[in-house]
């Protein structure tokens, strides 16, 4: 076993997991295109060189915000927590975020929006 928190905390500002949970019985992010949202996710990152450099991106099982309206996310180590993201919020999510060009990933939330 190896831990390497120091090497990943110096690498990356932050990690955003996507859920693509699949399941007949409930509502679930796969049947709410949760693969797009982490698409579209992985792209807006990518355009502004931040995707694997500052901000990491991966798919994950249910996160507890099930809706058939749209995909449960997290990003850590901010402890932020969204759900019913389609893939056409990705760029007002993000840049609320982490800044319109990535520029403030390891800012915490410039603007995002208030709970519900
Ligand atoms: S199935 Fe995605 S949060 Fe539960």
């Amino acid at each position: 076993m190896k831990r390497r928190s120091d090497q990943h905390r110096d690498r990356l500002d932050a990690h955003v997991f996507v859920c693509t949970n699949d399941r007949e019985e409930h509502d679930c992010c796969a049947g709410a295109d949760g693969e797009a949202v982490a698409t579209a996710i992985k792209q807006w990152l990518r355009d502004r060189d931040a995707f694997w450099t500052a901000v990491s991106v991966s798919t994950t099982d249910c996160l507890g915000l099930c809706s058939a309206d749209g995909a449960a996310l997290t990003i850590q180590p901010r402890n932020e927590w969204y759900s019913d993201v389609r893939p056409e919020d990705v760029p007002e999510l993000l840049a609320a975020e982490f800044g319109p060009e990535a520029d403030q990933t390891g800012a915490g939330p410039t603007s995002a929006p208030a709970d519900d």
